[in-house]
């Protein structure tokens, strides 16, 4: 049987067609555009994830035969607000992951609601990228749009919505609305009546390798499938990269680098940090995993090569970079404001130590290392509750870069798995499509069979030593440059 695996990203939406052994047999990638409004924010249209989700299916499909279409799943780009009205119209375009224009929502839910109560109702503090202070400034800013509120969902269920007629979330995506009681995989009372919604109003809560339904006879038609095909209810990105890539069990981890960059571990019970300041959310196996996010990742290395130095050559100029662990230039990566772990929206790109002899190739440097560095910023905060990683896998755009993968390797001080396809998510939701068709009797069994490493990257003792030394310089800029991004943003 064939399986669809649907990565509804940020840039695009990639379909990856799998076999039942787990073979790959065809990955095709459809974009849509991304509106920023004013600087910070960023909307997009439903509608566009739709008709392109659809286009890819069908060419997706095309040579083989549809018949052995037997499950459709997801991956889906997290916390983006999309509401319905009574019509099952799209009231407003999307507002996404990383768009920063709850600040006033996100300081009432942090200091007037207070952290420990969010922390006790759903596991997480507020950040400005979650949903619930979306809903906040919707009500607050659009009280018009928010008065015509009947359904309201995350991107990859608008989709599953508009296949099956099904309304559903799954527990790994509906983690990061701020609505979710994490710990007992159920929605919160208490979150709703803050958030002044209905639990109607939220969609009907399934575990990711759950079948939600069958497609809608005029959707089986329209792409030449069955209408027997089931849709399991998929997982955030981030979930579906760690099962596309086997992360999976206790203590595992998986580094995403696509347009956002994460950290994901893998875990087999409930828990918080401390300081809340990484996310605490339901795994896409049934269990948890502790996160953390960074905005802007290989979206900081696709802006300095594409918008500012104008080449799409990206090997050719990560060729002329030498001398790891001895540049002299520093980037903070806060293109978009920072998640992971300073949860401050204000905070910007910037680059630092630059002097008459620094290069093209300098600046370069320092952007792939300030991602790296910032990663790190994440895993610190993971060692201070005492998680001990040895080794990661990692997916994304960004690793098919042998350069970034080594720096990540040395910077974080961890053995890097490669995989056969990086494709986490695509692959991810694909898997997830099987086991709720019985291909795989659950997601352990699936990523076994499926995932193989083929490379690892061990780090050098001599090269993390010096990256060492700059992280601890590193981790200087950004607290003495906090207080003037609150300056700039004014
Ligand atoms: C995770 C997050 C991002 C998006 C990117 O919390 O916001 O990784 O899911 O699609």
């Amino acid at each position: 049987m064939l399986y669809i695996g649907i990565d509804l990203g940020t840039s695009a939406v990639k379909l990856l067609l799998m076999d039942g052994e787990g073979r790959i047999q065809k990955i095709v990638s459809r974009s849509y555009p991304i509106f920023y409004p004013h600087p910070g924010w960023s909307q997009q249209n439903p509608e566009d994830w739709f008709e392109q989700t659809m286009e890819g299916i069908k060419e997706l499909i095309e040579d083989v035969d549809k018949s052995q279409v037997a499950g459709i799943s997801f991956g889906g780009q997290m916390h983006g607000l999309v509401i319905l009205d009574e019509e099952d119209q799209v009231i407003r375009p999307a507002i996404l992951w990383n768009d920063g224009r709850t600040s006033e929502e996100n300081d009432y839910l942090n200091n007037v609601i207070g952290k420990e109560k969010l922390s006790e109702y759903t596991a997480n503090i507020s950040f400005t990228g979650f949903t619930a202070p979306k809903l906040l400034w919707v009500k607050n800013k659009e009280p018009e749009n928010f008065a015509r509120i009947s359904k309201i969902m995350l991107p990859k269920d608008y989709i599953a919505y508009k296949l099956t007629g099904v309304h559903c979330t799954d527990m790994s995506d509906a983690s990061g609305m701020l609505l979710l009681d994490v710990k007992n995989r159920r929605w919160s009372k208490e979150m709703c009546g803050i958030c002044q919604i209905n639990e109607s109003m939220l969609p009907k809560l399934f575990e990711s390798y759950e079948c939600v339904g069958t497609v809608k006879e005029e959707i089986a038609a329209k792409l030449g499938i069955s209408p027997s095909v089931k849709v399991a209810a998929g997982a955030g990105d981030n979930a579906a990269a760690a099962v596309g890539t086997g992360t999976v069990g206790e203590g595992m981890c998986n580094i995403s680098l696509g347009t956002s960059g994460t950290i994901f571990i893998s875990s087999g019970k409930f828990g918080v940090d401390k300081f809340n300041a990484l996310h605490a959310f339901a795994h896409a196996d049934g269990n948890y995993h502790l996160m953390g996010c960074m905005l802007s990742a290989a979206s900081c290395n696709k802006w300095w090569l594409e918008d500012i130095i104008g080449t799409g050559d990206y090997s050719a100029e990560q060729e002329k970079i030498d001398g790891l662990g001895e540049n002299h230039v520093f980037f903070l990566p806060y293109l978009m404001g920072e998640r992971s772990p300073h949860n401050d929206p204000n905070a910007r790109g910037t680059f630092i130590g630059m002097s008459m002899d620094t290069t093209r190739a300098d600046m370069t440097q320092a952007v792939l290392e300030g991602v790296a560095f910032a990663l790190r910023d994440s895993l610190e905060v993971a060692r201070s509750l005492g998680i001990c990683l040895e080794r990661t896998k990692i997916c994304g755009g960004g690793a098919k870069s042998h350069l970034w993968r080594k720096m990540i390797a040395n910077i974080l001080n961890l053995k890097v798995d490669v995989i056969e396809s990086e494709e986490g998510p695509a692959l991810g939701g694909a898997m997830l499509a099987a086991v709720a068709c019985g291909e795989y009797k659950d997601v352990k069994q699936a990523a076994e069979k499926i995932v193989k490493i083929i490379d690892t990257i061990e780090p050098d003792p001599e090269l993390a030593a010096k990256y060492e030394k700059k992280y601890q310089k590193f981790r200087e800029i950004y607290p003495a440059c906090r207080s003037l991004f609150d300056i700039i943003s004014t």
